[in-house]
């Protein structure tokens, strides 16, 4: 294992202020954009030291640490045992080194911390071919509770045994951007709540063979999606289901069936959207007036839908740059 301090600097800068690049981790320094940089921002464990790890067990060890980290993952790491959700506190990001890295046969556990980021990291393999509806196992790939200010970023996700991303009981303050989220049946699920009150920003994500949940957003405050590419999507890709309002921003489908649509109260607002090849229905402006303004809180910066598609999967997914 390798121990390394970041620079002084990057503890002596607020978030809003560049941070300085931290030792031995390429691009560790960069915060979240989207929902998750508001309420305090979302600098994962940017303050504290970097621990590299290549066992999984050391890896379950500085999840659970009691300070700031950031963890790197070198190689793809088996879970043990299988299923397990690796449980990670506050403060915390956990970040694969170059392409290849990540957990296989598990996934992560976040319940009611703050402030963590989930980057560059591959994480699949608990998927029973026998069981294509993951009703036998609740092995998620990420599944977080009652938490605030998390970022997932170029995270790799695909064939789990239940969602792949599953943000439950207000989880607040989230941005999942640049990641792919493959060969699954219920992909990402947002709800598991009566209040109204989550926040969550999807940007540059590739939605590859996924049956239902694009999300299936259920009472989420805000749901704001943009430059995303879903493609051969066999049962719904985006759903506004109970009371959430959702601004859908620059997006490509191709091949999807029911590639967006809305339950009875909720809202979609829809700016720009390309189809290729789409069957069932498209719900594209349900109480549009009622959705909110993504630019009253923050900046960004959509692309051209018909450049979405032309070069998969540049814009997601694992990256040799990163954590190296
Ligand atoms: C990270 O550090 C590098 C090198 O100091 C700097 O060029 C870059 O702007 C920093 N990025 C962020 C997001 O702070
Ligand atoms: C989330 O946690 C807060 C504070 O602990 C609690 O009051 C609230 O009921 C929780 N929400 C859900 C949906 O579990
Ligand atoms: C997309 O899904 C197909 C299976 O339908 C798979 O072969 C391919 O590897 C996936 N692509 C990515 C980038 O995950
Ligand atoms: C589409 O996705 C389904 C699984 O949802 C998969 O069986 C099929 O091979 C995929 N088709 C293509 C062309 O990738
Ligand atoms: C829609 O809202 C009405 C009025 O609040 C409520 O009675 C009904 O159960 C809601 N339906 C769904 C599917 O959420
Ligand atoms: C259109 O989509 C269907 C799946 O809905 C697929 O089987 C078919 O190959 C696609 N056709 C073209 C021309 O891409």
């Amino acid at each position: 294992m390798r121990f390394t301090t970041p620079t002084l600097l990057a503890s002596l800068l607020s978030p809003s202020v560049l941070a300085a690049a931290v030792a031995g981790c390429a691009k560790c320094n960069e915060t979240a954009h989207g929902f998750a940089s508001l309420n305090g921002g979302t600098k994962g464990g940017l303050d504290g030291k970097v621990v590299t790890v290549t066992r999984y067990k050391d890896l379950v060890t500085f999840a659970a640490a009691n300070e700031p980290l950031i963890i790197r993952i070198q190689g793809i790491l088996k879970a043990d045992p299988k299923g397990f959700e690796v449980p990670v506190t506050s403060d915390k990001t956990i970040i694969g080194v170059g392409s290849d890295s990540g957990i296989n046969g598990g996934g992560f556990g976040i319940k009611k911390q703050r402030n963590v980021i989930i980057r560059n990291l591959r994480v699949s393999g608990t998927y029973n071919p026998k069981d294509y509806p993951g009703k036998g196992d609740d092995f998620d790939g990420i599944q977080i509770d009652n938490s605030t200010n998390i970022w997932i970023d170029y995270v790799h996700f695909s064939q789990m045994a239940d969602g792949l991303i599953d943000l439950r009981a207000d989880t607040d303050y989230v941005t999942v951007s640049r990641s792919i989220i493959s060969q699954h049946n219920k992909a990402f699920g947002i709800g598991w709540t009566q209040n109204v009150i989550s926040k969550v920003t999807i940007n540059d994500c590739f939605f590859n063979s996924t049956n239902v949940r694009g999300p299936s957003a259920d009472n989420l405050k805000m749901g704001h999606l943009y430059n995303n590419y879903y493609r051969n999507i066999t049962g719904y890709g985006i759903y506004s289901r109970g009371a959430s309002s959702l601004l859908v921003e620059n997006t490509y489908f191709e091949d999807a069936h029911d590639p967006i649509v809305a339950g009875p109260n909720g809202t979609i607002k829809s700016n720009w959207l390309k189809f290729k090849n789409c069957t069932g229905e498209t719900h594209l402006n349900v109480k549009p007036e009622s959705v909110f303004k993504a630019t009253d809180y923050y900046a960004y910066s959509l692309r051209d839908p018909y450049d979405i598609p032309i070069d998969i999967p540049y814009f997601g997914g694992p990256q040799t740059t990163i954590g190296i």
